[in-house]
Parts: structure tokens; sequence; C-alpha cells
């Protein structure tokens, strides 16, 4: 099968030497990416900016904007079989680029922000693809509620509910604490486990859902 795989944050530009970003590392998707590739997958990477090098044998498109990973996902989805959007993508980025460093004056700075395009939440209604759809969920609170109603809302095969509120596990961190949720209803926790662990558990999913079809 060949994978798609978004992972780490993106950055959205203030001025010429600032932006408003995240503090995902990219290590689940960069996870997933290698599991997949050791099945015997074909792998595209699309990456926003993180310390990590490519998994062997699999090809990398380095993004850094929203807008940027958007355009690098409707560009390769056609060719793909599976989609696993990990990445953690800024939903907000300000109206205005700043072309010079913005100087300091008032006490106070008022930024305004607009959303960004929802990638996965495109994938469906405006790409019209229809391979096997595995969304991440990054929640602090309501963990599976909000996931199932991400995973119902974007019309994924599979949302992996992710629980970010524990130290050690989640954002930047080694480990990971989540949930299958099937679009069949099914809902399997796993304990929690190396990021590694939970991205093989992840590509298997996928090669069943895609053996299902
Ligand atoms: N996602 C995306 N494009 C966006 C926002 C999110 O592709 N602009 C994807 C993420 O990669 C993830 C899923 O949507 O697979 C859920 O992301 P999350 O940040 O948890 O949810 P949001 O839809 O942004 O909702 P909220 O921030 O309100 O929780």
């Amino acid at each position: 099968m060949h994978f798609l795989i978004t992972a780490g944050p993106t950055r959205e530009a203030l001025d010429p030497v600032r932006f408003l970003s995240n503090r995902s590392s990219g290590r689940m998707g960069f996870a997933i990416a290698e599991a997949a590739a050791q099945a015997g997958h074909t792998v595209t990477l699309v990456a926003g900016p993180v310390a990590l090098p490519a998994p062997p044998g699999v090809e990398r498109v380095d993004v850094v904007s929203t807008q940027e990973m958007y355009e690098a996902v409707q560009a390769r989805l056609p060719r793909a079989e599976a989609a696993v959007f990990s990445a953690a993508v800024a939903d907000y980025r300000p109206v205005q680029v700043e072309t010079q460093k913005i100087k300091k004056s008032a006490d106070r700075l008022t930024l305004e922000l607009e959303r960004t395009p929802d990638i996965l939440g495109s994938v469906r209604r405006v790409f019209g693809w229809r391979g096997v759809l595995v969304g991440f969920a990054a929640e602090t609170e309501q963990v599976l509620e909000h996931a199932r109603g991400k995973r119902t809302g974007k019309d994924c095969d599979l949302m992996v509910a992710n629980d970010v509120s524990q130290p050690g596990t989640g954002f930047d961190a080694e480990e990971n604490s989540v949930t299958l949720l099937f679009a069949g209803g099914g809902e399997e926790t796993l304990p929690r486990m190396s990021k590694a662990a939970v991205a093989e558990r992840v590509v298997a999913a996928v090669e069943k859902l895609a053996a299902g079809r």
C-alpha cells in the first residue's frame, strides 16, 4: 500500500523572525512512517519543521505553514491508498504577515488571527478521496467524547484519541496513551506504550481496514 503521513507542527509567520507554532516533535508521525516502511509499504511523509531524520526508504516532503502542508497533501493524496494525519496543525495564522520585524511600542499588542484550512477535514469533502483515513485527536479533557466527534466530523475510518494531559505522554514525549476509535463503533484502549509500539498498532489497524474493504 502507499501511505501518506503528516507529522510535526506547522508554523505561521508573524514577521521575518517570529512565528506561531506548538510543541509537537513529529515523533509520532515519523514512527508511523518507519513502521509502515518496515512493513513493506511505500511511504510519503509530509513533515512540518522538526529535528528528526527521515526513516530509511521514506519519501520526505518538508513544509512550514499549514497552507503548504494542505497543498502538499492535496497534490499527493491521489497516489495514496492510506492516509494518517498525525501533524499538529496550527488552527490559526496571523491575518497580516509583516515584511519587516515588528518593533515594540505600546504596552499591549493584539494579534488578529484567521482560521487555517482544515487539511484532514478537506480530505473527503473537498478532495473527494476515498482511501483508508486515519486522524489523531490531541485532547487534554473529555478525550474520548471530543475524539469521537472529530472522527465523525472529519469522516475518518479510524481516529486515534491521544490524551496529552499526562506528563511523559503525547506532545514532545517518548510515549503515548491512545484509544483507537473505529468507524463501526469499535474502541480499543491501548496501554501506555512507546510511540514506536503505537505506530505498529496503527499500521496494523490500517492494513486490516484496507483488507476489509
Ligand atoms: N488537522 C488538520 N488540519 C487542521 C487541523 C487539524 O489536518 N487545520 C488534523 C490533525 O492532523 C489531526 C486532526 O485533524 O489528525 C485533529 O486535530 P486536532 O488539532 O486534535 O483537532 P482540530 O480539528 O484542530 O480541533 P480543536 O483544535 O478544536 O480540538
